[in-house]
């Protein structure tokens, strides 16, 4: 691979030991991808913070040894310096307000807080989230990022037309120190074309369709990029939020384009530039009610869990949640968590929304979600969510039956303690 003189003088030690271990992992990284080169990057969004049982003998040992093991896979400890570059963390494991209700213990509270403190004075921000691009990260078109998280990457590739891999805990933990990633796949312009198109037979609107469209786009293209035709309604961010988060879940979908409507494609021929039409899909409203059949892994109406906010709530669904509690009280069966960035949280509670939600019986959660933590309220065996990828993992996760469907009808269902939604 070749390196400029700079990336040189990090590997070989410089720079310090931290960034030569950063180094020495890209190198390996981007070798093994077949990469020419490494790309600046100056925005990187990674999991940096021990919180979790699982690598708790390694948090006992302090920060340092968990970067150096997890964010670096270095068997030797390196003192971690500042971040080289903009980054920040995505969501955690544990919500540091509302971790009793997650049955999380005061030591792992503590471990993630103390991880906080050592990561937020190297310059992690600690947005923990799944959606930086809703609290102040949103790199610009052309931008060159480092972000894991699947739903994250597909509204960074494709909704912000900033340029980025799925990547994980070491090549986030290396690119942090560094200001590096290796320069293959959608970095590359000629990686980012449409490969299939997928035309609309069906109005998509809601929230609920977005994520329908969005699951069965997964399905059928995979890690492929699909080029969408024939969109009916303008989407925003809380819907192609929700598309992208399905596509990514049902499939590995990292990047689409929606003429008109995403940046680098004003047109279904330039989605496709040089690339010829691979595949043709038609999506309707028989594959509509297929898709929707697929993600309700329920038999049972009498449901004990609603989760809401996956991907991360914006402002406006926390609105439209309190405005449907506003004065009501859930069934007292029923454990309601909704979920949005803590930073949103924030104006949230000014403007009312979260004492509305808590009045009527429910929790507000930030810094976390069920699916990433693998903690549900005890007892918990149906749940309904609005979200595909929630629907597309709890059930798995957790073992438990979900009802997938609208807002309203998830807010319905906490109201009665009953499913009763569907479709037309
Ligand atoms: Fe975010 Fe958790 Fe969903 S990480 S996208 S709320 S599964």
């Amino acid at each position: 691979m070749h390196l400029t003189d700079y990336e040189k003088a990090m590997l070989d030690g410089d720079h310090g030991r931290a960034k030569a271990r950063a180094m020495d992992l890209l190198v390996r990284y981007g070798e093994a991808l077949g990469a020419e080169r490494l790309v600046e990057v100056n925005n990187v969004a990674g999991a940096f913070n021990a919180s979790s049982p699982s690598v708790k003998h390694i948090a006992d040992k302090g920060m340092d040894h968990v970067y150096s093991e997890l964010n670096l896979d270095s068997d030797e400890v390196v003192e971690v310096p500042h971040m080289a570059v903009n980054t920040c963390q995505l969501i955690t494991g544990i919500d540091n307000d509302n971790w009793k209700l997650q049955g999380a213990s005061e030591e792992m509270i503590g471990a993630q807080r103390a991880g906080e403190r050592f990561l937020g004075r190297r310059g992690v921000n600690m947005f923990a989230t799944c959606t930086p691009y809703q609290v102040g990260n949103v790199p610009v078109k052309g931008e060159h990022c480092a972000w894991m998280e699947s739903s994250a990457v597909i509204y960074c590739n494709a909704v912000l037309g900033a340029r980025t891999n799925v990547e994980g805990k070491e090549s986030t933990g290396a690119a942090a120190l560094t200001g590096r990633i290796p320069y293959w796949g959608y970095h590359l312009t000629e990686n980012r074309y449409g490969m299939h198109l997928v035309q609309l037979d069906v109005e998509v609107d809601d929230m609920m369709d977005w994520g329908l469209l969005g699951y069965y786009i997964g399905e059928i293209v995979e890690e492929d990029i699909p080029v969408l035709d024939r969109v009916s309604h303008q989407p925003n961010l809380i819907k192609l939020k929700h598309f992208g988060a399905a596509a990514a879940s049902s499939g590995g979908v990292e990047m689409y384009h929606i003429p008109g409507v995403t940046p680098e494609a004003d047109s279904v021929d330039e989605a496709f530039g040089p690339r010829k039409v691979q595949q043709r899909f038609r999506y309707g409203p028989a594959e509509r009610r297929e898709t929707y059949a697929k993600l309700q892994s329920a038999t049972e109406d009498k449901i004990d869990f609603v989760m809401l906010g996956c991907p991360h709530n914006s402002l406006e669904q926390m609105a439209i949640i309190a405005e449907m509690l506003d004065g009501k009280k859930i069934s007292s069966d029923v454990a309601l968590w909704v979920h949005t960035p803590r930073a949103l949280k924030q104006v949230a509670d000014r403007n009312g929304y979260c004492e509305i939600i808590e009045a009527a019986g429910g929790v507000v959660m930030s810094d976390t979600c069920p699916a990433i933590s693998r903690r549900l309220p005890p007892g918990v065996r149906v749940i309904a969510t609005d979200s595909a990828k929630q629907a597309h993992y709890l059930p798995a996760i957790a073992k438990v039956q979900g009802w997938f469907g609208s807002v309203r009808d998830c807010v319905d269902a906490a109201l009665t303690g009953t499913w009763r939604g569907g479709v037309s």
